[in-house]
């Protein structure tokens, strides 16, 4: 190898490290390190799957898994959120009284890197086009309401009104907060999830169905 070819390799070495540094800081190395510095971590697990395999070990949770928030959340939703955090689920962590609690806020330069953290961690089996983005309100509506009835445990706006049941998250702003594709992936498979959480198991429904109902989000305001 000639003197000129060996430094150009050299230099394409140490360039493709620091670029590794840089990209490594770039998808969470600051955000982890504020995660762990306030706490966040005693509440929320960061990798998966999940070790939840008795009701017990449910019960011991302290908050909601984080390990596939990058394949959950919109960013932009996540960082507002965070800077001002709103009750999410309509009762209160483990209980059935309603949620009032305060939840810890981080905004400005570490709520933007914690939200570069938390969107890093995706989830291989949330596929890119499951959710029918296509579907028609109507349609989408009566699966929603009346054949599934989501609603029972899902709160949603209809006719100036918030209606629905307050044991499961609040869909109102569904459609600034999840993404629709995690919506088809946690249908058909709500345990990987929230394993012994109180979500009926929907693996039944068909692709369509659940296409559908995930689709359906984005109407979700
Ligand atoms: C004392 C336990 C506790 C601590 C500490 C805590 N959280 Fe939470 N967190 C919760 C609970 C409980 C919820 C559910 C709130 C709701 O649904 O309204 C939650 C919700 C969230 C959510 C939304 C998740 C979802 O699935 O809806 C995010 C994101 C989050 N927390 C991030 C953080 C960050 C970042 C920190 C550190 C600054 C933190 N949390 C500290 C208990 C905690
Ligand atoms: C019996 C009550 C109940 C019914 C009915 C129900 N859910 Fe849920 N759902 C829950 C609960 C409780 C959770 C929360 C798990 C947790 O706290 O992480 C949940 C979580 C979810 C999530 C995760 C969202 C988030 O913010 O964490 C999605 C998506 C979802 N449900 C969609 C649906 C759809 C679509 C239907 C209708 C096919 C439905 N659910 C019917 C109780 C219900």
């Amino acid at each position: 190898m000639s003197m000129k070819a060996f430094k150009l390799l050299l230099m394409g070495a140490v360039s493709m490290t620091v670029m590794g540094l840089a990209s490594t800081s770039l998808a969470g190395g600051e955000g982890e390190q504020t995660f762990k510095a306030k706490k966040c971590a005693d509440c929320h697990a960061t990798s998966g799957p999940s070790k939840i395999a008795s009701i017990e070990d449910w019960e011991k949770k302290k908050g909601p898994d984080l390990w596939f928030a990058g394949s959950k959340f919109n960013a932009e939703w996540l960082e507002k959120w965070l800077a001002s955090p709103t009750p999410i689920r309509g009762v209160k962590w483990n209980t059935l009284e309603p949620n009032t609690e305060k939840h810890a806020a981080l905004a400005g330069k570490e709520g933007h890197e914690v939200t570069e953290y938390l969107m890093s961690l995706k989830d291989k089996d949330v596929a890119a086009g499951a959710a029918n983005l296509g579907v028609a309100k109507p349609q989408a509506k009566i699966l929603f309401e009346k054949k599934q009835a989501c609603y029972a445990c899902h709160q949603v706006k209809g006719g100036g009104k918030t209606l629905g049941g307050i044991s499961g998250p609040t869909f109102v702003g569904a459609k600034d907060r999840l993404n629709p594709d995690f919506v088809a992936a946690y249908l058909k498979n709500s345990g990987k999830y929230d394993p012994k959480g109180k979500m009926p198991n929907f693996s039944y429904l068909t692709d369509a169905d659940a296409a559908a109902l995930a689709g359906y989000t984005k109407f979700l305001e």
